[in-house]
């Protein structure tokens, strides 16, 4: 099994990132790195009062500064925020440091994994099928061609979606 790169998880809020990036860890036996729950703990701040007090932009440049410090430290199992891949820049430096995987859900499965949160301040206020399913169009392309592995994850167990991406892990070796 190939330890030696870092997985990073891409897709959607919701999509189902943070929990395969949990039991890929323990799987893999790899460091986690919930990119959210970093830039958080940085900043003394949770994510909603970032975009609150210093606005989106803002929070992409941490983003990117974190994707870079990333590509500096030990292989991990990165889990990122659901707009990684609105820079190109960022794209690029997860392709060069490591496998980028795609895990996709539909716009009804997103909407009734996330609508009782308060902590995605993209979907304050826009917490709809119809929104979700918009932005999702918007940033689809992005979300395939950044990826090398795609994973479905409607409907399946946390089990299947990690053996799923162990596969794919193991068959870069
Ligand atoms: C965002 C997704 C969030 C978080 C921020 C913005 C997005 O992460 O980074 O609220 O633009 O899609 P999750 O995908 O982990 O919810």
């Amino acid at each position: 099994m190939r330890a030696d790169k870092n997985i990073f998880l891409i897709g959607f809020m919701g999509a189902g990132k943070s929990t395969a990036a949990r039991a890929l860890q323990r799987r893999l036996q790899l460091p986690l790195v919930e990119m959210d729950a970093r830039i958080a703990a940085e900043q003394g701040m949770a994510i909603t009062d970032i975009f609150e007090r210093f606005g989106e932009a803002h929070f992409r440049e941490l983003e990117s500064a974190l994707l870079q410090t990333l590509g500096r430290e030990a292989p991990s199992i990165v889990s990122c925020g659901g707009g990684v891949v609105v820079s190109a820049h960022n794209v690029e430096e997860m392709k060069r440091n490591g496998m980028v995987v795609y895990l996709k859900a539909e716009p009804e499965t997103i909407y009734e994994r996330v609508k009782d949160s308060s902590e995605r301040p993209i979907l304050n206020g826009n917490m709809n099928v119809a929104y979700i399913a918009g932005l999702m169009e918007k940033r689809r392309s992005l979300y395939e061609s950044a990826a090398s592995f795609t994973v479905v994850t409607d409907g399946r167990t946390e089990d299947e979606i990690c053996g799923e991406i162990i596969r794919f892990v193991g068959r870069q070796d």
